[in-house]
């Protein structure tokens, strides 16, 4: 082998994580547990940057050899205009979460919304067919799931939030894709019980309850709740409250998308189950 082919397959290939503030994100972890169960040499760092540098950032990372990076909040969204090339997925979702840098170009993927299908449909094995589904919140974080859960074909998906122009302007973009509706949180109707309720608003970040449609659980009702953290969220304690079937957090959702981003960069889906158990999370 010439001697720049050994130096290129001795080289640890570089990646990181980019949001603001980011100190509190567990991908390094995951990431490295990925990197030692497949045997891929590769490091991975946490990446604070402020609004203002994204684009500085990003350009110098690609140009000092990076491979590829996560971006996370506040940052998905803003990222869109910087990549050269788009996956379906992510220009659905008008988000971008994994970057790849080849060739000199940007290509910008999301796997969010595969990442919360996989916890739903294989880890926590949730019925999406045929399912009523209600989302409450219409940001970012909805825009972002609404097309992969339409393409498991729920009988109804309905969105629900505290300004209902916002949530109507989602269902209107989606119409076309299913069967989507919006409303306010407190008109959702109950005619049927919901067997999914998603919580994708940012309300618990701040440690917030809003007033969440307590009637719409019912004690066949899955909750899940993108948001998690090491004590329960509000949301999750609030559907314990209103007697639902199971109440989850997003911790399987985070090591899924991180899989599916692994897989892009290096080409080998890592398991996912034993990094959940290693990182010792009850969800
Ligand atoms: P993300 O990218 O995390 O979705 P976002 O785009 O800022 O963040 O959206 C935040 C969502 O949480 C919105 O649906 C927001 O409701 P509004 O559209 O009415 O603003 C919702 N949200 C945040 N704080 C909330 C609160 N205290 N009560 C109810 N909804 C809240």
């Amino acid at each position: 082998m010439a001697d720049e082919a050994i130096a290129a397959t001795q080289t640890t290939d570089r990646y990181g994580v980019m949001g603001y503030p980011i100190s509190h994100s567990r991908s390094p972890v995951i990431h490295r547990l990925f990197a030692l169960q497949t045997g891929q040499k590769i490091q991975y760092e946490l990446l604070q940057v402020s609004p203002e540098k994204l684009e500085t950032a990003i350009r110098q990372f690609q140009r000092t050899g990076g491979k590829g990076l996560n971006i996370t909040v506040p940052h998905k969204s803003e990222v869109v205009r910087l990549v050269d090339q788009i996956s379906e997925r992510a220009a659905t979702a008008g988000a971008v979460n994994t970057l790849s840098f080849r060739g000199g170009e940007i290509h910008g993927d999301n796997t969010d919304g595969i990442g919360l299908l996989r916890d739903l449909a294989v880890n926590l094995g949730v019925t999406l067919e045929g399912a009523n589904i209600l989302i409450l919140g219409a940001g970012g974080a909805t825009r972002g799931i609404i097309g992969p859960l339409l393409e498991m074909q729920p009988e109804s998906l309905r969105i629900a939030n505290r300004s209902v122009t916002k949530a109507q302007i989602l269902a209107d973009h989606f119409s076309r894709s299913g069967p989507v509706t919006a409303c306010q949180f407190n008109v959702v109707p109950v005619s049927k019980p919901y067997d999914l309720i998603i919580n994708a608003t940012s309300a618990g970040l701040t440690g917030e309850t809003p007033p969440y449609p307590a009637k719409a659980i019912s004690e066949d009702t899955f909750c899940y709740d993108l948001s998690y953290g090491l004590a329960p969220t509000p949301f999750s304690v609030w559907a314990r409250e209103c007697g639902a079937a199971q109440s989850v957090m997003g911790w399987g959702m985070l090591v899924e998308q991180a899989a599916e981003s692994f897989n892009i960069w290096r080409g080998i889906r890592p398991e996912t189950e034993p990094v959940l158990k290693q990182m010792n999370i009850t969800a």
